[in-house]
């Protein structure tokens, strides 16, 4: 079965397509980072506009790196929510209403399904039952994943998302959009323990974050400080190794009241490559083992969105006629796939 996925669900349009037999055949992207820069955040109005210009003509390059005609899909899934609703329709309108004119199936996919699944597209692939950390850059959740659909939400964040915190201080750092991966550059000639960043929310039991705390932390201590840039680098490492020891910290205990061994963790803060290290090494010690996707699978692409969807629409599922979006949607009410 070929489906083609689409994801427009904020400033990335990822269009790619997956076979169930034969795995990924084409995966392109096109990300709005530049457009969206000199505004120091996503302008959702201009995401929309630039999804619209930008998806037919990458549906017709998938197609082309897949050799494949329209007529050779068998079904479409596009990400209907959580995300930006002007930028959901986009897609959700493209995918439904080529899914008509084809007379295939559509289905609206959850983007932070996707992004749970995108290890799935690896050669190792982990198996059912394990922990998923999804921290990207609207959600840091803890989630117990025993089958597709089958999800436990074990923890989230309260307020700030992990990366919507490193974008917020490398903003206050004076680093461009999008900041996580710049403030991440900068901490990788910052010096270990200059500054002392809280563990939020670890000296109590549960498996909830709160990240919005790191933020206040980061700016006075940036206001406290000169802003040469051994200084700044300094504090941006220190930043990031608060993050990186607190989601460490709560994988570890989801692991231990669970009883599992196995970690999945996605979304666009799991490419930080000192977190991949140290829940590589938290994993070893536990005789565990910790799975990710490739880093470009790691922020949004539409590879992930045609994996979820396949797995669905294998399965049987399929949407009316209706343009689906769901720009607030709980990962734990979708429905279980039997695969
Ligand atoms: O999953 P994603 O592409 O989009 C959402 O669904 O939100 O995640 C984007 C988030 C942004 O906050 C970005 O700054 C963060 O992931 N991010 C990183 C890194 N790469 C992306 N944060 C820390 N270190 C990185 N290397
Ligand atoms: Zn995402």
């Amino acid at each position: 079965m070929h489906v083609l996925g689409i994801e427009t669900s904020c400033d990335e349009t990822g269009i790619a397509i997956y076979h169930t037999e034969r795995g990924l055949l084409a995966h392109q992207l096109y990300s709005q980072v530049k457009l969206h820069a000199d505004y120091g955040g996503v302008v959702p109005e201009l995401a929309s506009r630039d999804h619209v210009r930008k998806i037919l003509p990458l549906i017709a390059a998938a197609l082309k790196q897949a050799e494949l005609k329209t007529t050779d899909l068998d079904g479409i899934a596009y990400t209907a929510g959580p995300g930006l609703v002007g930028a959901l329709l986009v897609g959700a309108c493209v995918g439904r209403s080529m899914a008509f004119g084809l007379g295939i199936p559509a289905l609206g996919v959850h983007h932070m399904e996707g992004h749970l699944l995108a290890p799935m597209l690896e050669d190792d692939v982990p198996e059912f039952p394990f922990i998923a950390l999804l921290v990207s850059g609207g959600h840091t959740q803890l989630v117990r994943v025993d089958g597709i659909g089958r999800y436990e939400m074990l923890g989230e964040s309260i307020d700030d998302a992990a990366g919507e915190a490193f974008d917020k201080t490398a903003k206050l750092m004076g680093l461009d959009y999008p900041g996580g991966p710049r403030l991440a550059a900068m901490a990788a000639t910052g010096r270990p323990q200059q500054y002392q960043f809280p563990r939020p929310m670890t000296d109590r039991p549960g498996l909830d974050f709160s990240f919005s705390g790191l933020k206040t932390h980061a700016a006075n201590t940036i206001a406290a400080n000169p802003s040469d840039p051994q200084t700044r680098a300094d504090i941006a490492r220190a930043f990031q190794d608060a993050v990186v020891d607190t989601l460490v910290i709560k994988c570890r205990r989801a692991l231990e009241q669970t009883g599992l061994k196995r970690l999945v963790v996605a979304g666009g803060v799991s490419a930080n490559v000192e977190l991949r290290e140290k829940l590589q090494q938290f994993a070893a010690k536990i005789g565990g083992k910790v799975y990710f996707p490739r880093p470009a699978f790691c922020t949004d692409n539409g590879a992930m969105i045609a994996y979820a969807g396949a797995q669905r629409l294998r399965a049987g599922e399929l949407n009316d006629l209706s343009i689906i979006t769901r720009p607030r949607w709980p990962l734990d009410q979708l429905a279980s796939v039997s695969c």
